[in-house]
């Protein structure tokens, strides 16, 4: 089969489309024939070198994806050859084929496409944790939600608006303002100055925002934070981009909640997984969250994508072709 495999860290360069045997499926596993894989924010991560370390390159990229059972390993029962699935957190999924264990996946519905349920695995996930159990927004609430054009900035926007609440987003380009507009934020505000927090103050008359989402890196921390209201929600969720460094838990705001937050932690058995993405499914079903695919790219594209993504120029999900 074919696969996006990386051979050291750092730069795209490194990504090479190769050659790779079939993975072999083992006792709980099942050969999964892949339709779509998902490129996440992440995999920028891992190829820097920033996670999964413990596994030795070469190794192949990827967590998402979606696509049909082909073969199954001794003991699965809870899945079917010719079973349309998708998962997240599965390494090696920039590849035709993925050799995952059976309660990682979720069954996908006759009403979602295959696009779309590699689409919501990672980021959907993500925002739906991040509006319903990190911060369970309030209606009337008003969160502040940077990159809101990205994969994870338009599903947060909508599942935010779903429960009644207000959006300010910040964007980095006029060209996102649309996309952001279009996930149903209230306000957007262009910027890549840090001057969010003064237009956000403004927007709610000085009060501030019951709750920001921030995961664009350590040059937005200071301003996150000035934009919450007294005993505001800080929900920061981006490693990639940076952290803020050493923290004075003293020197931050009283009152305030604060917290890293990883949706996998919260969801960690095979049940909660399909309930919480049978929960993205019924709303993208009921018409309540639209799924904006940003860019389709070749699975030899990869490092096209990744380029696209780290240039600050997509919108929505990409996607890789395998
Ligand atoms: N904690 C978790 O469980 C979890 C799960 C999924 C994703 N994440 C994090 O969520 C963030 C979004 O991930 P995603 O996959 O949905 O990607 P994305 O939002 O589609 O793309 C990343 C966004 O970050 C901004 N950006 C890109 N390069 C940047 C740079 N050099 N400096 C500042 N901003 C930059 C861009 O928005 P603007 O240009 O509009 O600012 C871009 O749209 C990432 O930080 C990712 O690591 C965390």
């Amino acid at each position: 089969m074919k696969a996006i495999v990386m051979n050291g860290t750092v730069g795209r360069e490194m990504l090479e489309y190769v050659e790779r045997p079939d993975p072999v499926v083992g006792p709980g596993e099942a050969l999964v024939e892949i339709a779509f894989a998902g490129v996440n924010f992440m995999d920028i991560g891992v190829r820097q070198g920033m996670a999964w370390t413990e596994v030795a390159n070469p190794k192949i990229l990827g967590v998402e994806g979606a696509g049909r059972v082909v073969e199954l390993g001794e003991g699965v029962e809870d899945v079917a050859v010719g079973q349309r699935v998708a998962w997240v957190y599965a390494p090696g999924s920039y590849a035709q084929r993925i050799a995952i264990p059976a309660t990682s996946l979720v069954p996908v519905p006759d009403g979602i496409d295959d696009r779309v349920a590699a689409s919501v695995m990672m980021q959907g996930l993500t925002a739906s944790h991040f509006a319903t159990d990190f911060y369970p927004v309030q209606r009337g609430d008003i969160a502040f939600v940077h990159a809101a054009a990205g994969g994870v900035g338009l599903l947060l926007s909508q599942i935010i608006k779903l429960r009644g609440g207000s959006v300010i987003g910040r964007v980095s380009s006029q060209d996102k303002v649309a996309a952001a507009k279009g996930a149903g934020a209230d306000h957007v505000i262009v910027d890549t100055e840090g001057r969010f927090a003064e237009e956000a103050l403004r927007l709610t008359g000085g009060d501030g925002v019951h709750v920001v989402y921030d995961g664009s890196g350590p040059t937005t921390f200071q301003g996150s934070l000035d934009v919450l209201r007294r005993s505001g929600t800080f929900c920061w969720y981006g490693p990639v981009l940076g952290g803020p460094g050493l923290l004075d838990i003293m020197s931050l705001p009283k009152s305030i909640k604060i917290g890293y937050a990883v949706f996998s932690d919260h969801i960690p058995t095979p049940e909660l997984l399909r309930a919480h993405t049978a929960q993205l499914f019924e709303w993208i079903a009921d018409g309540k969250l639209k799924v904006r695919i940003g860019g389709e790219y070749q699975l030899a594209d990869a490092a096209t994508a990744h380029a696209d993504m780290e240039s600050r120029r997509t919108t929505g999900k990409l996607l890789l072709v395998p």
